[in-house]
């Protein structure tokens, strides 16, 4: 069953100036079934249009042409209190911890902003149930008072985590959520997003060009090429077997992880 579906979307982006041309077309024909329970990957290069797909998907994007159902309503038509339950349900994480946070907020302030939004939990019991969200990212009671500036990266990427869980969505789109962390700390939220992923019963749209991360975390693989999808494959076993161009070209891009396998090779 699909939670969320793109049916002939289409994307430019408007020129500034009212009497300016739009842009060349960055989206075109793009029709998906992200099917719940899943990890949907948008895997493509830098450019290709994944964060304006991404952006359409959680209703911040209006697409030049096309529909966006989640949850069985039309996400661009929902009004009032139809768009704000949706919109519960939709949450999202970003590459750049950092900028995805208020400064001059607390851990506690920065989780408790959409609780307050949406009346989620009764004041008495809001502490205790943002230090539960805290520890079910591996942080803790202690980290309740700091501010961003005193976590590293990979603490501040948890904390928006537990944030985006908050209001216990049905999906989270994740964009490049690992991309500014160290290998080390990448490998760690992805097991971090693996685990919430079966605990929550979340829908994932992971939006990457890392192959190792997709292959990691994926369960559905769409190849996004210059704005169309050129590629799906349904599990990752068929992707990495796969010699069909687009999914030949990721790979082939890649670094051998071994110094010594590595070969240079000559540009065009
Ligand atoms: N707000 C915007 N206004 C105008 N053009 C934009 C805007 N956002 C993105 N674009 C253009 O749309 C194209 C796709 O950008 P997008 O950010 O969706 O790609 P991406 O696949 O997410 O890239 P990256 O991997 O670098 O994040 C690019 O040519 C970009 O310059
Ligand atoms: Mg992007």
């Amino acid at each position: 069953m699909a939670i969320l579906t793109l049916t002939d979307i289409a994307h430019s982006y408007q020129k500034k100036g009212l009497f300016q041309p739009k842009q060349a077309p960055v989206l075109e024909h793009i029709s998906l079934n992200i099917p719940v329970g899943q990890c949907f990957t948008l895997l493509g290069v830098s450019g290709a249009g994944k964060s304006t797909l991404g952006n359409i998907m959680l209703g911040i994007e209006r697409p030049t042409r096309g529909t966006v159902t989640f949850l069985g309503q039309n996400l661009y038509e929902a009004k009032g209190a139809t768009l704000k339950q949706l919109r519960r349900e939709l949450q999202v994480v970003f590459q750049d911890s950092l900028s995805a946070v208020d400064p001059r907020m607390t851990a506690e302030q920065i989780i408790a902003e959409p609780l307050d939004n949406y009346q989620m939990v009764a004041q008495a019991d809001k502490r205790a149930y943002i230090t539960e969200l805290l520890e079910q990212v591996g942080l803790s009671a202690d980290d309740l008072t700091k501010y961003p500036r005193q976590f590293s990266g990979g603490q501040l990427q948890r904390i928006n985590i537990a944030r985006a869980l908050a209001l216990k969505p049905k999906l989270i789109v994740l964009d490049e959520p690992i991309s500014s962390l160290d290998m080390v700390n990448q490998r760690l939220i992805i097991d971090l997003l693996q685990r919430l992923k079966e605990d929550f019963q979340l829908t994932y749209v992971f939006i990457t060009h890392d192959i190792k991360a997709a292959c990691l975390l994926s369960d559905h693989i769409a190849i996004l090429e210059a704005g169309t999808i050129t590629e799906q494959y349904t599990t990752v076993a068929d992707f990495i077997a796969s010699t069909k161009s687009a999914a030949h070209h990721l790979k082939t891009s890649l670094l051998a992880e071994h110094p010594m396998k590595r070969t240079i090779r000559s540009l065009p």
